[in-house]
């Protein structure tokens, strides 16, 4: 790599060379630190998707990269065939951070939520009896999950699903946010666990109402229904509490976490649970060549430390009011809603003159800032939750210029 790639160049590269599975920004990144990305030619952008929230400490945060390069040096990977002298440190560390009896580790979100499935399915038949194969899950419309197989069997979005079956069967949805839904699926004896995401992120920062959580997980303790949160997405401090669940007080049977559990800097995710449910698995049964190896455990418990360190869910929590109020006062007719919890909103766009939240992400660029429209009309703002006060304000500035610009 001794040439210097421009941005115009790297960008042909990906057209030519890679899948067109991504439409991306026509951005090219080249460095990032905490709240900041700059690209190739060194123009300075605030980063407010921080990679669908990965990046919650901020990009290269100096203790997690330390604790990579470190141990990158002593022992990166033995597969689980041995043990290694960290992911015993870890496991410890993040069963009793999260308050649980034992975790699972893997590596991508979806490798978690596929985990939890499992957990949930071998459960049902060991200890609620349901018989061989019949168990069922419940999942919500407009879920998003990942992109295997079986998770795109639960998706209700046609992009993601059509052209991708025969599909994995066992899965029962529901619409979102649907309490007597909820109860009518639950009445299925078959019925093994529910899936759901606290606030579903990729639909566009759906936030359920004040209490559907709460209400959910009694309704499915009544049924021995296990309570299985995607926490992905709004996990690790991003919605102003550690958990999104955290704000009903609930705590989940099954607990999936990735994305922020190494702040961006490894692909870290983590099924978390008690041994009543944990211990179904045996060995042999499920895994990962590099599930628990020792560069994601040395990775995770410093992005876990910093998590707490710098009070992230309070800045989070804090920061999070100061942006929906700003966004709220913008007077323009583009802005349907304002919503979120925590540094995870949305704005809803109402398209105008055939310009769209795209062309409102364009001008944002253009002018310093970074996000993405997920679902055509709806901006996500989620930046770095180490981002400062000031440079929410300026970012802020930036948002509003932007969208005023279309008058
Ligand atoms: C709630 C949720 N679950 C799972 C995933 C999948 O994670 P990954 O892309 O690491 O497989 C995502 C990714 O956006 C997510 O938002």
């Amino acid at each position: 790599m001794a040439e210097k790639i421009t941005s115009k160049m790297a960008m042909e590269l990906e057209d030519k060379y890679g899948a067109h599975n991504y439409h991306p920004l026509p951005v090219v990144l080249s460095k990032g630190k905490g709240a900041k990305v700059w690209d190739a030619e060194g123009k300075e952008y605030f980063d407010f998707l921080s990679a669908y929230s990965a990046v919650n400490q901020g990009h290269c945060h100096p203790k997690i990269v330390d604790a990579l390069t470190e141990q990158a040096q002593k022992l990166t990977l033995t597969s689980r065939a041995f043990y290694n002298d960290v992911l015993g440190v870890y496991e410890k560390y993040i069963t009793e951070y999260f308050g649980y009896d034992k975790v699972l580790p893997m590596n991508s979100g979806a490798e978690g939520d596929e985990t939890a499935l499992k957990l949930c399915r071998k459960w049902a038949y060991e200890k609620k009896g349901i018989a061989e194969n019949e168990a069922k899950i419940i999942v919500c419309a407009n879920n998003f999950h990942g992109r295997t197989i079986t998770i795109i069997s639960m998706s209700t979005d046609p992009d993601a699903k059509n052209g991708f079956g025969p599909y994995t069967p066992g899965f029962i949805t529901i619409p979102y946010n649907d309490l007597e839904a909820l109860a009518k699926a639950l009445e299925d004896p078959n019925v093994a666990g529910f899936l759901v995401e606290p606030i579903q992120g990729e639909a566009g920062v759906v936030v359920p109402e004040q209490g559907f959580l709460k209400k959910a997980y009694d309704m499915c303790k009544a049924k021995n229904v296990l309570f299985i949160a995607d926490e992905v997405q709004t996990g690790i401090a991003r919605t102003g509490k550690l958990l999104a669940c955290d704000h009903e007080g609930v705590r989940p049977d099954i607990l999936i976490l990735g994305k922020a559990l190494s702040g961006g800097v490894y692909p870290v995710s983590a099924v978390l649970a008690d041994d009543d449910i944990m211990l179904t698995i045996k060995p042999g049964e499920h895994g990962s060549t590099f599930g628990g190896n020792p560069l994601a455990a040395r990775v995770a418990i410093a992005a876990l430390e910093v998590v707490k360190e710098e009070n992230l869910a309070e800045r989070a929590e804090k920061l999070g009011k100061i942006f929906r109020e700003a966004m709220e006062k913008i007077d323009s007719d583009m802005i349907e809603t304002v919503r979120g919890k925590g540094l995870l909103n949305a704005v809803v766009i109402k398209p105008k003159d055939g310009k769209t939240a795209w062309d409102v992400c364009v001008k944002m660029a253009e002018n310093g800032l970074l996000a993405k429209p997920t679902h055509d009309h709806i901006i996500r703002f989620a930046p770095p939750l180490v981002i400062t006060e000031e440079e929410l304000q300026q970012a802020i500035a930036i948002i509003e210029k932007s969208i005023l610009s279309f008058g």
